[in-house]
């Protein structure tokens, strides 16, 4: 791959894509530009347009998106769906018709139906209802990967979809509102050990099985993905390994230095019993994922320590 080739990362600044940023300057790639959402909106079509124009990227990596969780999805519907619509639209639309070669979509792993058998195989797409509480978002997506794959099909470019599984580490969303369950027990635990060691209360039983992908192992998946040409339109990117939310905790709490008691509010709704994706598709391609869980989650709140004041104000 030419290090000089022109990369444009939408949503350079986000918990992904700033990872893929880093880890393409660590590599050498001279070319990288972005733009945040004040200084293009993506979701405006003409001015998306106008931008390829003038860039004209070689490669466009897609990891600008409306997120959320549960909650955020259940009460803003429309823009979940609507906004991510757009914001992927606008990217794909441009980059055909500006002859971008490549173009890498992001997507989740909530695009699979909810009662998916374990390990999730990428065919298993489309195959049975979603899961309610966050279609909006899903079927977003999902128009994402049928986009890329009907490129890919017309056109034969190097349009790709890579599906996540839930990620971590730094530039996470701390924030107990909307953040995700590791970041959230990361912040929850350390607010609690500097308070006396106070307990921690958590939702669920802690039974649920997850898996968690290190963000800088997916930034990888990302440059590989970049670098070879994969035979398909669609890859799972993953551990392959799940564990409980309580072992989770657990492991978070040791890694914290918490030494108080951990209470769990088993009225709070646990969510589906499993989700772990099968990602062995993308390992014959030839990558794996390498962070372990412990060293990525000493490696997160080590940077959560590190960075908790600059930006309390922003993502707090
Ligand atoms: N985090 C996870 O656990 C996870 C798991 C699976 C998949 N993913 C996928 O990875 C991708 C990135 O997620 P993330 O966690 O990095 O999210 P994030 O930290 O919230 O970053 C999202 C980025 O999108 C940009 N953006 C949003 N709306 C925009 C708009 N209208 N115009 C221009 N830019 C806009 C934001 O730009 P500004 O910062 O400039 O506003 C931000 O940089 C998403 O597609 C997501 O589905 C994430």
């Amino acid at each position: 791959m030419n290090r000089e080739a022109k990369i444009y990362i939408a949503g350079h600044k986000g918990m992904v894509g700033s990872a893929i940023a880093r880890k393409l300057q660590s590599l050498d790639y001279s070319n990288i530009i972005g733009k945040s959402s004040k200084e293009l909106d993506l979701r405006i079509q003409r001015d998306v347009n106008a931008f390829f124009e003038v860039e004209k990227p070689d490669i466009v990596i897609d990891a600008a998106a409306r997120v959320g969780g549960i909650m955020a999805n259940q009460t803003y519907p429309y823009p979940f769906l609507m906004e991510n619509l757009q914001i992927q639209n606008n990217l794909i639309d441009a980059s055909i018709k500006h002859d971008v070669e490549k173009f890498i979509f992001l997507g989740s792993s909530c695009i699979y139906p909810k009662l998916a058998p374990q390990p999730i195989k990428e065919e298993y797409l489309l195959t049975s209802p979603l899961e309610s509480s966050n279609e909006w978002y899903a079927i977003a997506k999902i128009a994402g990967v049928k986009a890329c794959e009907a490129i890919r099909r017309q056109y034969g470019k190097d349009y790709v979809s890579l599906m996540p599984t839930n990620l971590y580490g730094p530039y996470d969303n701390f924030d107990l509102e909307t953040s995700h369950v590791l970041p959230a027990m990361i912040r929850k635990f350390h607010e609690a050990k500097i308070n006396g060691n106070r307990p921690v209360e958590l939702w669920g039983s802690g039974s649920p099985m997850r898996e968690f992908l290190h963000v800088d192992d997916m930034a990888e998946a990302v440059v590989f993905a970049l670098e070879n040409k994969l035979e398909d339109n669609l890859y799972n990117v993953g551990t392959g390994k799940d564990l409980s939310i309580k072992d989770l905790a657990l492991l978070i709490q040791d890694t914290v230095g918490h030494k108080g008691e951990i209470i769990w509010d088993a009225t709070k709704p646990d969510g589906t019993p499993r989700k772990l994706l099968d990602v062995s598709k993308l390992a014959r391609e030839g990558w794996r994922a390498k962070i372990r869980l412990e060293e990525g989650i000493k490696n997160t709140y080590r940077w959560f320590l590190e960075h908790q004041d600059s930006f309390k104000e922003v993502k707090f």
